[in-house]
């Protein structure tokens, strides 16, 4: 629906709301339409933006609004998250409600007129932070409001400038695109649509929408973030932008009938969230998306247990193994009348070796794919039952895999491949959760490749959004932790659902592997806009960067040393060290920041940072006096000096300083690195120099 607004000429009520830099004004127009506006240090960040919906059967119910009442709270606490980047976390906010309402006649003309409304209440909860701004709209309950369908949002995010942005397109099924940099006003998505031969695009998005956690730039210098928090039984907020005025507006991922949600008063939307400061570096430390999600609703956390993990899968990802156990589809039911075609990765004695590689090396898990039947024909064949999750190849066998797991202190990771028919998976969940229960499978890393069968809905729409919080409640009951793959972006429920380590839902590292990859600025935007909303299941770690594909050109588009600096800059508490056995064998020093490099963290400093540029971050291990660092740069080659001032002061460490060699570049010369040992204290200072796509890992170990 194309709508155009008018802004407030004449208020009837005005409202502020401040924190230090950041202040909101609130409006009540004339027509009674509320709108917001969003200032930093004085000067405009949003300029009067709408608020409000079209409800299916109320077309005005966005306007014709009477104050009714307000309450303000300023709140101070500090928090600690079961596992994170910080120990500790502050939420410290000044929250303003509104409290509006409407009688029998809505007012307005034409169609609306012909409507017989009864009286309506609406609330809108703001909470203004330091850095930045969140807001949601609660449904009161109400008579008339029971049950109701959401046509549209139409909450406006009304910029100042024509700002520099990073973006993906505003795709319902997919976030798996390279991200675009060009002004508002630039944003054109069609190309970008047309090229991703790699990605099934389903329905050709709006081309001027784009998705979020979105990240700008004003021409000044301010760094602005918008995204959403606590998406629950809601879709998920894309944003259309009108490239004239500068104004997004959001727009929510159908269903497979183009409603946009089914609601129940009383009811609270996701938080819009406006994240705001003139550094970068305080964007990526920002929690307000944490804070604006519900405390863990799992009362007794103690069997959560972030970890990192090697798998069988990168061999299948490369062509050297497959998933399936054959190469035609089965003809006599399971696993019975398949003939093997003596490449399945997932066999016994495979596995194994991964088992011997991760109890060796003191890795926590080892993931398996391709261990169940249905590989054959999983993909893109739209049938509802592919998988069973419980009925392995016969050549895995389950007994003596999990038997030699636990002898050797390793945990085995799961893997539910749904193929998008996540109907089906509801059915099985249950019975797949016994199964990992029963053999001692603590992580389950779930799929949703494909489309949705056979409700034909979105990945990113109401009804899949509640599919991925009930496997997480299903997994917090079974004591499971979960990484999902494909499924909507995150949005700080991590916090509400502590075993939710990490999701995908972005183009990871293994785009290197089957397509033209990832451009070396990638790993410097993703945590800038993926990772705003929670830990990403990257799979870092790649040591082989060339020749491990017969296609001519395909390669890792990073050094060896930045492969490892990703372990400090895309935080997971579930990481992954994705590479072959053999391929760390072959570079023991270097595997040795893997081996030590932790996963779960007191403190972190976001030192130096720049979306699309360079990020530095130097994280404290958890429950110790140790920290380690990782500087990443895009394709530009970078010099710089830090000093290491956040080490406590009259101490000394050891320094184990992993870099690119002087002649390393991605492109040529990807796995030149060079390892040095150096003591440091809290007057050293660094010298960071990184190559063409090159990275720094450091570690500083107190002696
Ligand atoms: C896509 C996932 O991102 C990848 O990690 C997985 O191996 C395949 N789907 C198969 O499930
Ligand atoms: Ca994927």
């Amino acid at each position: 629906m194309l709508m155009v607004f008018l802004h407030p000429a004449h208020a009837q009520r005005t409202e502020k709301a401040e924190m230090k830099k950041v202040r909101l004004t609130f409006t009540l127009d004339k027509d009674g339409a509320p709108f917001y506006e969003v200032a930093f240090n004085g000067k405009p960040v949003l300029l009067s933006s709408r608020l409000g919906f079209v409800l299916s059967g109320d077309s005005v119910f966005y306007k014709g609004w009477q104050w009714k009442g307000m309450e303000r709270r300023s709140v101070d606490t500090v928090w600690q998250p079961v596992w994170g980047e910080t120990k500790e976390i502050r939420d410290h906010y000044e929250q303003l409600i509104v409290h509006l309402e409407k009688g029998i006649s809505a007012g307005g003309g034409g169609a609306a007129a012909m409507e017989s409304l009864p009286g309506r209440r609406l609330d809108i909860v703001f909470r203004v932070f330091e850095d930045g701004v969140g807001f949601r709209y609660v449904f009161p309950r109400q008579p008339g409001l029971n049950y109701f369908v959401v046509s549209d949002e139409l909450t406006e995010f009304h910029l100042a400038g024509d700002h520099k942005t990073f973006w993906i397109p505003g795709d319902y099924d997919t976030n798996e695109y390279p991200y675009t940099t060009s002004k508002l006003s630039e944003i054109d998505n069609r190309e970008m649509v047309e090229k991703s031969t790699d990605i099934a695009v389903r329905v050709a998005p709006d081309p001027y929408a784009v998705q979020t956690p979105l990240m700008m730039k004003s021409a000044e210098g301010l760094y602005i973030n918008i995204h959403e928090a606590a998406l629950v039984n809601y879709p998920a907020m894309q944003l259309h932008v009108d490239r004239g005025s500068f104004t997004l507006t959001s727009r929510l991922v159908p269903d497979a009938v183009g409603n946009k949600a089914y609601l129940h008063a009383p009811f609270s939307t996701p938080w819009r969230t406006i994240i705001i400061s003139d550094k970068a570096a305080d964007v990526l430390a920002s929690k307000m998306i944490l804070n604006l999600n519900e405390p863990s609703k799992i009362g007794n956390t103690g069997w959560i247990h972030p970890m990192k993990f090697v798998g069988v899968w990168w061999e299948m990802q490369t062509g050297k193994s497959t998933w399936s156990y054959s190469d035609f589809p089965d003809s006599a039911g399971p696993g019975g009348g398949l003939i093997p075609n003596g490449r399945h990765g997932a066999n016994t004695a495979n596995v194994k070796r991964y088992i011997d590689f991760a109890a060796k090396n003191h890795i926590g898990g080892v993931l398996v794919e391709g261990w169940n039947t249905g590989w054959e024909d999983w993909f893109g064949n739209w049938k509802e039952n592919v998988f069973d999750f419980v009925t392995p190849y016969p050549d895995f066998n389950t007994r003596e895999i999990t038997d030699y797991a636990h002898s050797k202190g390793v945990q085995m990771i799961m893997h539910n491949e749904t193929s998008g028919s996540a109907t089906n998976y509801e059915r099985q969940m249950d019975t797949a959760f016994r199964y990992m229960n029963r053999w001692g499978y603590t992580s389950v890393k779930t799929g949703y490749v494909g489309r949705i069968i056979p409700r034909g809905e979105f990945h990113d729409g109401q009804w899949m959004v509640n599919h991925y919080v009930r496997v997480a409640e299903k997994a917090a009951w079974y004591h499971v932790m979960l990484d999902a793959h494909e499924p909507v972006r995150p949005t700080g429920l991590q916090r509400t659902y502590p075993n939710w380590l990490a999701c995908e839902a972005a183009r990871g590292n293994e785009y290197n592997a089957f397509s033209n990859g990832n451009a070396p600025e990638h790993e410097t935007i993703l945590p800038f806009t993926r990772l705003m909303g929670g830990p990403m299941d990257y799979t870092p770690g790649i040591f082989r960067l060339k020749g491990y594909s017969g296609v001519e050109g395909r390669q890792v588009h990073t050094t060896l040393a930045k492969q490892l600096a990703l372990y400090v800059t895309m935080y997971s508490p579930l990481q992954m060290a994705a590479d072959l056995p053999e391929n760390y064998e072959s570079h023991a020093d270097a595997f040795q920041f893997i081996k030590d490099v932790p996963v779960d963290w007191d403190d972190t400093r976001v030192l130096e940072a720049e979306p699309g540029d360079y990020i530095t971050i130097a994280r404290k291990e958890k429950g110790n006096n140790s920290w380690y660092l990782g500087a990443i740069t895009d394709e530009h080659s970078r010099t710089t000096k830090l000093s290491l001032g956040f080490l406590d002061k009259g101490r000394r460490y050891q320094a184990i300083i992993y870099k690119d060699a002087g002649n390393a570049h991605w492109k040529n010369n990807p796995e030149a690195y060079m390892i040095e040992k150096r003591m440091v204290d809290s007057n050293s200072v660094l010298s960071i120099q990184l190559a063409e796509g090159g990275g720094m890992a450091v570690s500083i170990r107190e002696l």
